[in-house]
């Protein structure tokens, strides 16, 4: 089939390395910059088998990349996966899909031959699809030549590939079996399990579906923090031991159960207001949501908190958060929990070292002032530290280990806001505590 990708962002460049396995696919964007980056075969996100697989399809031809200048060509499948940004005042920013959708109709006898199928696969409020999609196709009389299809992404960063490729399910928001039966085939072509289901359903239920899949995977990790919190107040409970237990029925699975420094990233937190946003205008309230939002939001407080009942006033003294990227194997800070610790100390007059693998100072520019540090130098940010939070969980915390870890530290206090080393032996001088655990005694300061 011919595929073309519109928006060359994280789902774009994963969607168009999975479809060149045996599609021809064209990837269009509007960044020159980000297009003649990919033409070289150069990848602008950071993810596994990303790099590997866009430079190899690039340099055979299999994708090619495009600007709107250019003459682009027949299509079987149009995809569109351009941003839905929250805008300043908290609704969803529509107008890259707008744009899209404009550019695509304008050039569609370019695009369309016979008959094509444009998918929508930006994450969009229930009946956006219809509105800005069905409706003007309809207008335009061309519903004979185009089908719709709402077909909504459930893959993760930092494994974006893996999920893109083997995904639970095929959710297939089409108005009529042809548009369903052209994105199946376009799908059973090239994912890896052959029996993959494959739900149609409406535009506007899977639309839904999407804000309700990624909400309820944030409201088990709120359900988890707030367990956490009671665990907390009962000797010899331990959340972890409490999730597992509860996981272990099949009805409900010990995924996404982990406590700690709460969630971040481009979709939980803006999926959530997405949806609370459409129901509160319906006069719909989501009291579950909104507490989810809530749970959270309260977890970098609480973490500062465990921090200063150890070491006491933080005016001037030198506090590490280790981690930045809102969770590892990616360099992206959307949302993520360091950014509100960042404030919370700098607030108390902490002086803040921010170490990160990945994340670099020009990632972050915007949000460094004054007495904010960031570096991938591990010992140049423990060194004298008076206290540390450990937000993300990179693999190499726990490969270094708590002792070599705090080696370093004025006075070795280790919050450990992902349970990195909660089931570790703790060195006898190390102060270290975790959530969903009562807070140990002395004789492990
Ligand atoms: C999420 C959804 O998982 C994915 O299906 C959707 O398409 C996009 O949004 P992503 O944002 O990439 O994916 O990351 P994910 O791995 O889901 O983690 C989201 C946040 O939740 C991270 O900040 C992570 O640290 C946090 N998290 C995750 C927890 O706090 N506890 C958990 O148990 C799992």
């Amino acid at each position: 089939m011919r595929v073309l990708i519109v928006g060359a962002g994280w789902v774009g460049i994963t969607m168009s390395v999975l479809f060149s396995s045996s599609h021809k696919v064209t990837l269009l964007d509007i960044d020159e910059q980000r297009i003649e980056q990919i033409s070289v075969g150069e990848t602008p996100i950071v993810e596994p088998g990303i790099t590997e697989g866009l430079l190899e399809s690039v340099k055979e031809g299999l994708i090619r990349p495009v600007l709107p200048s250019d003459t682009i060509g027949y299509q079987d499948v149009i995809v569109i996966c351009v941003g839905t940004p929250e805008s300043p005042d908290g609704q969803v920013d529509l107008q890259y899909i707008e744009s899209a959708i404009n550019t695509i109709l304008s050039r569609i006898d370019e695009l369309c031959y016979e008959y094509c199928v444009v998918v929508l696969k930006s994450t969009v409020p229930p009946g956006t699809t219809r509105s800005f999609l069905i409706n003007q196709v309809k207008e335009n009389q061309l519903d004979d030549r185009v089908g719709i299809v709402f077909n909504p992404e459930f893959l993760r960063e930092g494994s974006a590939l893996a999920d893109a490729s083997n995904p639970d399910r095929v959710v297939i928001g089409a108005i009529d079996d042809q548009s369903f039966n052209q994105v199946r085939t376009m799908y059973e072509q090239v994912l890896l399990n052959k029996s993959t289901p494959y739900l149609s359903m409406s535009p506007e239920s899977a639309e839904l579906c999407k804000y309700a899949s990624n909400s309820f995977l944030a409201m088990k990790i709120s359900f988890s923090n707030e367990i956490a919190n009671v665990a907390e107040s009962v000797p010899y409970a331990d959340i972890d031991d409490v999730m597992r237990g509860v996981g272990a029925d099949h009805r409900i699975t010990a995924k996404f159960f982990g406590s700690g420094a709460g969630f971040g990233g481009s979709c939980f937190p803006k999926d959530i207001q997405g949806l609370v946003r459409f129901a509160e205008e319906r006069s719909i309230q989501m009291p579950l949501l909104r507490a989810t939002q809530q749970v959270n939001s309260q977890r970098p407080k609480k973490l500062v908190d465990m921090l200063v009942k150890k070491t006491g006033n933080l005016h001037g003294k030198k506090i590490t958060l280790l981690g930045l990227a809102f969770k590892p194997g990616t360099n992206d800070i959307r949302e993520s929990p360091t950014l509100r610790l960042l404030d919370l100390l700098l607030e108390l007059g902490a002086k803040v070292w921010i170490h990160d693998p990945l994340v670099t100072s020009m990632d972050v520019s915007k949000h460094l002032r004054e007495n904010a540090t960031i570096s991938a130098e591990l010992e140049e940010c423990m060194r004298e530290s008076h206290g540390c939070i450990l937000v993300t969980d990179w693999p190499i915390y726990l490969e270094i280990g708590l002792e070599n870890l705090t080696r370093f530290m004025s006075k070795r206090v280790l919050i450990d806001g992902r349970r990195v080393f909660a089931t570790q032996t703790t060195p006898n001088d190390v102060f270290y505590q975790t959530v969903g655990i009562q807070a140990l005694e002395s004789g492990k300061e």
